[in-house]
């Protein structure tokens, strides 16, 4: 069944994950409140190990011009409708744990029209005093996220042709069988 027939989905989940681009030119409109609820509901369900959830998400707005300088390419977060912190507990996990939440929101996004980017983290001690984090806190990754400033539409393709117009490894370089 395509997700369109379900509620208020547009996007084949197959062709969502062959489609989605990081794209980081966003248009200067806003996200609808149910845009943004839909991809923070999406990071929250995501699962964790042992189930610990041991993250929170800032939503950066006052916050959001100034964490743009703390960020590789500041220009993708202070151009977003949107900017997310994904906050972790440090350990061994948190870095796969705060990978699904991003890739979930992201997907979700992108179900609704919206394009989104990851940016690294350039000044980690900037980010604990900006957001006031303890300690044991640390920024895993910014999801920046607007409506494509060049608009991009995932049913210009089929999942098969957008997987192969991806600049990746092939699959049979990429996979083992031992
Ligand atoms: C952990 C992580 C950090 C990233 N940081 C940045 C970043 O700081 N700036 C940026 O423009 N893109 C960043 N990206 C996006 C990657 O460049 C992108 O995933 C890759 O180029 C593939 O892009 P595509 O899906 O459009 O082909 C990051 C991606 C990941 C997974």
């Amino acid at each position: 069944m395509r997700l369109s027939e379900a509620k208020g989905a547009e996007i084949d989940t197959y062709l969502a994950i062959a489609s989605k681009r990081d794209l980081r030119r966003y248009r200067e409109e806003p996200l609808t409140a149910e845009a943004v609820e839909r991809i923070l509901q999406a990071g929250r369900v995501a699962g964790s190990g042992k189930n610990r959830q041991a993250r929170r998400f800032i939503v950066l707005r006052e916050a959001q011009a100034d964490a743009a300088e703390l960020v590789t390419r500041p220009g993708n977060v202070s151009g977003a409708a949107l900017v997310v912190a994904i906050v972790v507990a440090k350990g061994s996990w948190s870095g796969f744990d705060a990978a699904r939440v991003a890739q979930n929101m992201m997907l979700a996004a992108w179900n609704d029209g919206v394009a989104s980017c990851p940016n690294a983290i350039a000044d980690a001690d900037g980010f604990v005093a900006l957001l006031a984090l303890t300690p044991e806190e640390e920024v895993a990754v910014l999801i920046s996220f607007g409506l494509p400033a060049r608009g991009f539409d995932p049913d210009t393709k089929t999942a098969e042709e957008w997987l192969e117009a991806a600049d990746r490894v092939p699959l049979d370089e990429l996979v083992e069988y031992r």
